[in-house]
Formats: structure tokens, C-alpha cells, sequence
């Protein structure tokens, strides 16, 4: 084996790549923080509106940890916009409105909302593969502090969704 496969390379590609998503995701995070008010106050079921608001704060500590990130690398936290979050949070409105007075509207808030929880595990489980990688320790642990309560939140949204709401949209 190289010796050089297991270095890091603050300056090499990978590197670049961990940066580049870092600052999509904190885009993100950020417009995730705006997002999830509006869907805790147009959501119906009391279990969801409390769902939202308690992953709005865990949200909160998303940006936190990324900005912990940048730090530990020396970097100044930018974002750059994410036209994937920027189209998952549009939807989101779109289904909003047009369901609002619908019984499906959580039904509807749920799904978009799960698409955002799996977009942002899709990408936090790519960044700590890449900080593991690059040797880069403290984002590894941050990352996975992330991508956890992103699972959690997933499998919360499931629960309420299969626990009552999905058949009060088939009512
Ligand atoms: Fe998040
Ligand atoms: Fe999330």
C-alpha cells in the first residue's frame, strides 16, 4: 500500500468537493431554519406541528455544527445555494397551498418533509465518508451527530404518518 493513500489532502480534489458540499448543505440548513415555522403552523396534527418545531431546533444546530466544521478547517462559513433544497422547499409550498384545506394537508406536509430528511441524509452520510477520508476527525463526529437526528427525524415523521394521519387523509 501507498503510504500516501491514508493522508489528508487539505489541498487535493477531495477536499474541494467536501468544501463545495459543505457550503450546499449549510445553504441548506439555513433556508431549512425559514421552512420549518411555516410547516409547524400549517401542519393540522398537533404530534406533527410539535415534530416540526422540535426539528426546527435541532436545525438550529445543523448550521451550528457546520460553522464548527468550517472552523476546524480554518475556513470562513460560506454557503452556496443548493437549487435541489431550493426546489424540495418549493414543492413543499406548492403542496402546502394546494392542500390547504384538504384532509390530506399533513399527509402532503409529511411527504415533502421527508424528501427534504432524505436529501439532507443523502448528503450527510456522503460528507462524513468524505471527512473520514480525509482524515478530518472533528467533522466526522459532528456529521454523525447530524446525520442521526436527521435518521430520527425521518423515522418521527413515518410514525406520525402511519400512526393516524395517513388514514385521516383517506377518510
Ligand atoms: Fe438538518
Ligand atoms: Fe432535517
Amino acid at each position: 500500500m501507498k503510504s500516501s493513500t491514508n493522508k489528508p489532502h487539505a489541498d487535493g480534489e477531495l477536499h474541494h468537493l467536501f468544501v463545495d458540499e459543505l457550503r450546499d448543505i449549510l445553504w441548506a440548513e439555513k433556508e431549512l431554519v425559514k421552512a420549518l415555522p411555516k410547516m409547524a403552523k400549517a401542519a393540522n396534527d398537533e404530534e406533527l406541528a410539535k415534530a416540526f418545531t422540535m426539528h426546527l431546533a435541532e436545525t438550529k444546530n445543523h448550521v451550528t455544527r457546520l460553522e464548527a466544521i468550517f472552523k476546524s478547517l480554518g475556513l470562513t462559513a460560506r454557503s452556496k445555494k443548493c437549487p435541489a433544497m431550493e426546489g424540495l422547499l418549493k414543492e413543499a409550498d406548492e403542496l402546502s397551498e394546494d392542500y390547504k384545506d384538504s384532509s390530506a394537508l399533513d399527509a402532503a406536509l409529511i411527504s415533502a418533509a421527508q424528501k427534504v430528511e432524505h436529501y439532507e441524509i443523502g448528503t450527510y452520510g456522503t460528507l462524513r465518508a468524505f471527512a473520514s477520508r480525509l482524515g478530518y476527525d472533528d467533522a466526522v463526529k459532528l456529521l454523525t451527530e447530524t446525520l442521526n437526528e436527521e435518521g430520527n427525524a425521518d423515522k418521527t415523521l413515518t410514525k406520525i404518518a402511519t400512526g393516524g394521519v395517513n388514514e385521516m387523509a383517506n377518510a
